[in-house]
């Protein structure tokens, strides 16, 4: 049993205390801290939270408190994970760790310096389906990775601070590319290094200094490909989809938007539907458990559990570490308009292996196989390449 203390009253620490509290929870969030006392008393008052304070080191360094639990605007992760490293008490932070590589590098040695717990709250990666996917990815259901795609876009985030690019840190890319990127290192494989990246980033429609859209590519050490399609423009909702393929077999994932439950109502549905909906009435898509759908549950019963366990949960601030590099080097490619190298001061995978090859799907000692196919007459068709001179041939 934990005994939480949790920084932020805002949109994220609403999913997060309802995802500790709920469904009978043996843990406890003892004090919650943000700036304002209105709103923290309202958040303390609606989960029974028996303390609250506009005053973030109370709250870290209340006696009774295991874990802090930072729920705060970008700009102010360092400074409060410096605080608990101080006052050495375990610590989770939400996405994205640092602004950059350098903060979250910062953040990496502080809290193993102070031998405290830490674990990075990227959610996504704990969704019953990626659970489920990265299970059957570990087991080699689609043989060798090659392509990770992972997409997240909606019209644009909720509080004021996420527009501004010094205290966000970013536009888009920040935000909402940290989740794309984690997917991708989850499905091909953490001990694989990231290489590089090559991005396309612009501000297409909304009036800020930071990216609203940007498509990006990561190469990893062993040839596979992590992919992200990320805007704060796209129109309808929240789209979260993940397409993994590899060399044998193809995993599509619809978390958000098309789940499978769609509902039209005429006089509509007041209030809240889902995050991000854009409407309350006609064909809408609710979505039947957010801290389940979305991860909050597992991520949380992970990190509580290797805490209790004195091991470190699937998230640490390394994974934060490194996404923050990969990050930086989108950044740095959306400038150049090339190929940037991911800086990873710390590299603590596999070393890249030039001599590493990959097989050719063979069909026997003579030819390699390209092609086998059932046409539509029936009949079917092999295409063959004859290894030693290379003849293409049609059986
Ligand atoms: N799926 C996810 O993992 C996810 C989703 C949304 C947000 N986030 C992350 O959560 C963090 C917070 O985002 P949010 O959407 O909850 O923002 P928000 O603006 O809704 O809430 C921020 C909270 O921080 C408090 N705060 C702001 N400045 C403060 C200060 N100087 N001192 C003390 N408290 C202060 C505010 O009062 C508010 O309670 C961000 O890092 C964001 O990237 C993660």
């Amino acid at each position: 049993m934990q005994k939480l203390a949790i920084l932020g009253s805002g949109f994220i620490s609403e999913f997060y205390a309802s995802s500790i509290l709920g469904q009978r929870s043996k843990d406890e969030i003892i004090i919650a801290a943000s700036r304002s006392e209105e709103s923290t008393k309202k958040f303390a008052e609606k989960f029974n939270i028996p303390e609250y304070s506009t005053d973030l080191n109370k709250a870290i360094n209340h006696p009774d408190v295991s874990i802090v639990v930072i729920g705060l605007p970008n700009y102010l992760h360092l400074e409060t994970v410096l605080a608990c490293a101080k006052a050495g008490k375990g610590v989770i932070c939400t996405k994205p760790l640092g602004r950059n590589a350098a903060e979250a590098l910062q953040m990496l040695r502080a809290v193993e310096k102070a031998g405290i717990f830490h674990g990075y709250m990227e959610d996504l990666v704990y969704t019953p389906k990626t659970l489920k996917a990265i299970e059957n990815v570990k087991q080699g259901s689609l043989g060798r990775i090659l392509w990770a795609k992972s997409r997240e876009t909606h019209p644009g985030p909720h509080s004021d601070w996420f527009w501004d690019k010094e205290k966000a840190g970013g536009g888009a890319i920040l935000d909402l590319a940290c989740h794309c990127i984690e997917i991708g290192r989850s499905f091909i494989g953490k001990e694989q290094k990231p290489i590089e990246v090559m991005c396309w980033a612009a501000t297409q429609v909304k009036p800020i200094d930071a990216e609203d859209h940007a498509i990006g590519l990561v190469k990893y050490a062993n040839g596979a490909i992590g992919q992200f399609e990320v805007s704060w423009t796209f129109r309808g909702g929240l789209d979260i989809r993940d397409e993994v393929m590899g060399t044998e077999g193809t995993i599509w994932l619809n978390h958000f938007l098309r789940t499978g439950f769609d509902m039209f109502t005429a006089p509509g549905q007041s209030g809240y539907v889902a995050e991000k909906a854009e409407s309350d009435s006609g064909w809408i898509f609710p979505v039947a458990d957010e801290n389940q759908d979305l991860g909050y549950n597992h991520m949380f019963n992970d990190m509580f559990t290797a805490y209790e366990n004195k091991t470190s949960p699937t998230e640490t601030f390394y994974d934060g570490y490194v996404v923050n590099a990969i990050m930086d080097a989108a950044y740095l490619s959306v400038k150049s308009k090339k190929w940037e190298a991911i800086e990873i001061e710390d590299w603590r995978g596999e070393e890249p292996d030039s001599a590493a090859s990959h097989s050719l799907a063979s069909y026997n000692d003579q030819y390699y196989l390209l092609k086998e196919e059932v046409m539509p007459n029936g009949g079917k068709t092999l295409l063959l390449k004859d290894k030693k001179t290379g003849e293409i041939i049609r059986k």
